[in-house]
């Protein structure tokens, strides 16, 4: 079935007097997630650094980019599939690591509701180091569909050691590191409200249930939950430099992705590091406000990447957005926020409708565009937009 047919199903319920509860547009979506979504876990998902300039930025950046459409090319069918660090994947399509993902569901286990929709619709989850449930118990939602660990390097060695071989272990198809967030970005809205998860002790089950971080402790977390914390504190952000990057490379020798570059040059030290995927990214915004939009950041970071895969995120909202960072040289795009607010509003059949939606609208631009697959995407397939 293809990706666009999700519209007839649509409109055939439709007919049949059932409208459909979830929203279509990433507007709504949003609202909705709103009054779904208890305030503190709302603020801190939606919120993001300082006045918030740069989060807005990576959204309202697609809109500088038109598509150029061709005709006579019949894109009956389209093959949305890509092979991507040894796996094949049905589409482009990822969900981004998201760290509460876990406290967005109604049942509070939203890694697991994620790892299930992964399953369902064949669109990898990058599980975040924070979550509500271990890795392990995440993977093993995963079916048949890949998926992906994403580590915070913790100050100890041995400790990082340690959750990379979980991964490994757990069946995990790769390590994505995140270098931008080793210290949390000021945002405003969170400190409004005083209000940090982690420090509650949300989202801390892959720390509490290691046998490194354990040993660390005086008293198991069960016992001391307010020592686990601070222990947690104390591990959490590595400042790290080139210099730690063939460490982190010996770690694993699953496919090792770096994540929040943007420096062409930064790209180019990446790849003599030995990485096998570089991901652009500003982290939507949540870390540090006034930068560039992550889209302006990726043309620079695809050429310095010279043929090495290329994932981004960063204010995906539509369809036509995916198909934009993919002519722009993307080889997988990352859907952060949106499916988190699908997961509010519907579980995991929130989610599944979500990427559902998103799919149908990028599949259905390759047909009416004339792009019958992501290699005719290519940067002849768009023009800056006159203002
Ligand atoms: C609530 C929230 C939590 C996040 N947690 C993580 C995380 O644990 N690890 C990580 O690498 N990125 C994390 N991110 C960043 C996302 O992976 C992604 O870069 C970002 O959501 C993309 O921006 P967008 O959602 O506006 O499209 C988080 C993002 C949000 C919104």
């Amino acid at each position: 079935m293809a990706f666009g047919d999700y519209q007839n199903e649509i409109y055939f319920n439709g007919l049949r007097g059932i409208v459909s509860v979830l929203p279509v547009g990433a507007a709504e979506l949003e609202e909705r997630a709103q009054a779904a979504l208890p305030p503190s876990v709302w603020s801190y998902v939606a919120g993001g650094a300082g006045d918030e300039y740069t989060q807005r930025a990576n959204v309202t950046a697609f809109e500088r980019w038109g598509l150029v459409p061709r005709m006579f090319v019949g894109a009956k069918e389209r093959d949305l599939s890509v092979d991507v660090f040894g796996v094949r994947l049905p589409t482009p399509v990822f969900m981004a690591p998201i760290g509460v993902i876990g406290l967005c569901a109604q049942d509070g286990h939203g890694d697991l509701a994620t790892a299930r929709a992964a399953a369902r619709t064949g669109v990898p989850m990058v599980a975040s180091t924070l979550s509500v449930d271990p890795m392990e118990q995440v993977a093993a939602e995963f079916g048949d569909t890949p998926g992906f660990f994403q580590l915070y390097t913790p100050t100890d060695r041995d400790l990082a050691a340690s959750l990379v071989h979980r991964a490994e272990q757990a069946g995990y198809k790769g390590i994505v590191v995140t270098l931008d967030t080793w210290v949390t970005g000021w945002r405003p809205r969170d400190l409004a409200t005083g209000n940090f998860p982690q420090l509650r002790g949300h989202c801390l089950s892959n720390y509490f249930s290691d046998p490194v971080f354990r040993a660390s402790l005086a008293a198991t977390p069960e016992q001391d939950s307010q020592s686990a914390i601070l222990r947690w504190v104390q591990t959490f952000g590595n400042p790290l430099t080139w210099d730690d990057l063939p460490w982190l490379r010996s770690l694993t020798e699953l496919p090792l992705i770096v994540k929040g570059i943007c420096h062409p040059e930064d790209v180019r030290r990446a790849k003599d590091g030995g990485v096998d995927g570089i991901y652009c990214s500003n982290h939507g915004g949540r870390q540090a406000n006034g930068g560039l939009p992550a889209l302006d950041a990726l043309p620079g970071v695809v050429a310095a990447a010279d043929g090495l895969p290329v994932l981004f995120d960063s204010g995906i909202r539509s369809g036509a957005d995916i198909i934009k960072a993919l002519a722009l040289g993307a080889t997988a795009v990352g859907i952060g926020r949106p499916y988190a607010y699908g997961l509010a509003l519907g579980g995991v059949d929130g989610i599944v409708h979500v990427l559902r939606t998103l799919l149908a609208e990028a599949d259905l631009i390759m047909a009416v565009d004339g792009y019958p697959t992501l290699k005719d995407l290519t940067g002849d397939t768009l023009r800056p937009i006159a203002r």
